[in-house]
């Protein structure tokens, strides 16, 4: 600025001296015009400034809230064992935390890859609601997803169900699934199945779950892991941020109470825990429509995550439909169960996950406690 004032003195002293007075109004004038163009461009170059400034806000609080919507996805224990790190304005990749994995239900990362999958089916599914179109490119430690404004006007409104997926454990109503309901979900996808409860491959996926789940009701590493997830008092219940609290686990009432005063870490390990999840799951199995399937045709990363995106999917179409859903992953978790059910259903593939359906009588509010974004994206 002083640089410019004093070329411009030094420039009208100079001309000054050769020129006569009507020039010197001339020279005035320009000079003026200078300094107003000089104005105008410094007001265009702020107002520019500030709407590439405001544009990008906009964008990383849009990139916020989208992460926001990836992070309602479901997860093995509710143990939220991804990352976020945005990458440019447009592009971020959605990767396992390997601090949060289960290592005893979970040694493959088969399930963690599956939970990134969901997480990023959300993402892309709310990004398209809040009008970008959404690139999802797969590797072996990373899923990048890249986002682009789209000139479409058209919204799914997905934003809806994803606020309200849950995992429903409570016994289910003992009513049959219509075609009408069940044929739309199980045609998203070739990978997707549905047994009848009341069927011979029913009746197969709930006695090697429940031969499964008292396998695991023994081992010390996986109840010991699971206690790690869960809270056992109220103030437990109101601080964490993940994990399963009694409430999720469909305890109301004076079971939630009782469970909330008297058990604790070690209670895991009781006969009456044991016993009483036991119980539990043999009611659970049995009450409900039937048991979807999905599949995949092999165990690689990409695959896996696919699995999870359809999971998020065909849930939030089950969200829509008012159908309950509840994932019971203990009989793919044992290879010796998980090879008997492949071989009674003739599954071509592998199978990676089974969900438990049906009706209830009211569908409830979403009870799961998630991490804040601020907890999962890293630099
Ligand atoms: C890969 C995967 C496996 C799961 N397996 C089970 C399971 O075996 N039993 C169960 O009760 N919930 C299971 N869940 C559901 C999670 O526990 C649930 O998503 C988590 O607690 C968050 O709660 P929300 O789904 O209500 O948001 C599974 C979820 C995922 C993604």
């Amino acid at each position: 600025m002083i640089k410019e004032k004093y070329t411009l003195l030094l420039l009208s002293h100079q001309i000054r001296g050769i020129t006569t007075i009507g020039d010197t109004h001339k020279l005035s004038a320009i000079k003026n015009k200078i300094i107003h163009m000089r104005n105008i461009i410094f007001i265009l170059s702020f107002l520019l400034f500030c709407e590439i400034t405001y544009a990008q806000i906009k964008e990383v609080k849009e990139m916020k809230e989208i992460i926001k919507y990836g992070s309602w996805a479901p997860s093995s224990h509710n143990a939220q064992m991804w990352n976020v790190r945005i990458i440019g304005e447009n592009q971020i990749s959605v990767f396992p935390n390997y601090n949060r994995v289960l290592t005893h239900v979970d040694s493959e990362n088969r399930e963690t890859w599956i939970s990134i999958g969901a997480f990023v089916e959300n993402c892309v599914l709310a990004a398209h609601d809040k009008g970008y179109n959404a690139t999802v490119k797969i590797n072996d430690k990373e899923v990048i997803i890249d986002f682009k404004h789209s000139d479409s006007k058209e919204i799914n409104n997905y934003i809806n169900p994803i606020s309200k997926r849950l995992t429903i454990r409570t016994p289910f109503l003992d009513e049959v699934l219509e075609d009408s309901i069940i044929n739309p979900i199980k045609t998203i996808s070739d990978n997707v199945s549905y047994y009848s409860i009341n069927s011979e491959q029913g009746n197969k996926i709930i006695e090697y779950s429940l031969d499964t789940y008292r396998l695991q009701m023994k081992d010390m590493n996986k109840l010991n892991e699971l206690a790690d997830w869960m809270t056992f008092s109220y103030k437990e219940e109101r601080n964490r941020k993940d994990g399963l609290s009694p409430k999720c686990l469909g305890m109301s009432g004076m079971k939630h109470f009782f469970f909330n005063t008297f058990m604790n870490k070690k209670s895991v390990a009781s006969k009456t825990f044991i016993n009483g999840s036991i119980k539990g799951a043999k009611e659970q199995f049995n009450a409900c429509s039937g048991y979807i399937l999905i599949k995949s045709d092999s165990f690689s990363i990409s695959d896996l995550v696919e699995s999870g995106r359809l999971l998020e999917r065909l849930w939030l179409e089950c969200v829509k439909s008012k159908i309950a859903v509840h994932p019971m992953s203990q009989v793919l978790e044992e290879q010796k169960y998980y090879d008997l059910l492949k071989s009674s259903l003739s599954i071509e593939g592998e199978i990676q996950m089974l969900l438990r359906v049906g009706k209830v009588k009211k569908y409830p509010e979403r009870i799961g406690k998630r991490l804040d974004i601020e907890d999962i994206i890293v630099e």
